[in-house]
């Protein structure tokens, strides 16, 4: 059993679903290393947790940086043990296939579907050795169901989706738990404004998804909700 404090670790925390993800797991007592590439932003969110029951640690981290991922893994384990990564950064692009650049493919590709291998296998050798642990990987409805406009980003988030299934039955016997959410519209600077505008009255809000999210994590019985597909009542947009 290790003597470490545990730890949620949360890429994607600057922003929406990251930032009300972090929000929740503190005010639920998890520390949380909260990582994302705008290190300013997390060290100004940081006076806003400061009364929360978790410590918060905000860390910069590229996902596309399959380095940096490892680094950061090794240095959370050196002081926490990982308990939870949570896979939430993420990137879209609303074009339709003709119309995404080649870079755009691979800014979205390498966010989205390779930052979220680079993470789960960082921390998969350490959870293994501390027994066990939670990988939560923030899909997408666009894997499951068809959207125009979406392409590249709904590869992204069904490789990420496939890649999380293969995992979990391999880590089964690890006692590693891996969780997918697919999570339908939701209130956060990844729509444009006008589409905000328009349309946030029908979208979820992020601070539901996180408070969904937590609940989840936190049920410790002898069971577990693999494939959670959350949708505002009203419908997709
Ligand atoms: N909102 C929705 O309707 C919706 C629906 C389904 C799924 N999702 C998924 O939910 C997740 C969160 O999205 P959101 O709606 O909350 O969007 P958001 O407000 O735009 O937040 C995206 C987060 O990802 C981080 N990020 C982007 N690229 C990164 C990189 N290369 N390395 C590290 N962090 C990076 C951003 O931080 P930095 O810019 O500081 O790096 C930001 O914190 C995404 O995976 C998204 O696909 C969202």
């Amino acid at each position: 059993m290790s003597e470490k404090k545990k730890i949620v670790w949360l890429t994607g925390a600057s922003s929406g679903i990251g930032r009300s993800l972090t929000k929740v797991f503190l005010e639920k007592g998890a520390n949380v290393a909260a990582s994302s590439r705008n290190i300013e932003l997390l060290n100004r969110l940081a006076d806003g947790y400061k009364n929360l029951e978790g410590e918060f640690l905000p860390f910069q981290l590229d996902v596309r940086n399959s380095k940096d991922v490892l680094k950061l893994a090794a240095r959370l384990n050196k002081d926490f043990e990982i308990d939870c990564l949570i896979n939430n950064a993420g990137i879209t692009k609303f074009a339709s296939a003709d119309e995404t650049t080649i870079d755009e493919v691979d800014d979205i590709i390498s966010t989205n579907l390779l930052g979220s291998i680079y993470a789960a296998k960082a921390s998969l050798p350490f959870m293994k050795e501390a027994g066990g642990g939670t990988i939560i990987n923030i899909a997408s409805v666009a894997a499951e169901k068809v959207f125009k406009a979406s392409s590249v980003y709904a590869a992204s988030k069904s490789g990420m989706a496939t890649f999380a299934k293969v995992l979990r039955e391999e880590a089964r016997e690890d006692n590693i738990r891996v969780i997918n959410i697919y999570p339908g519209a939701a209130r956060t600077p990844i729509w444009d404004n006008e589409v905000l505008e328009k349309k946030s009255e029908l979208m979820m809000s992020p601070d539901d998804v996180a408070e969904f999210i937590f609940q989840i994590y936190a049920n410790k019985a002898n069971m577990i909700a693999e494939e959670v597909t959350l949708r505002p009542i009203t419908g997709d947009l």
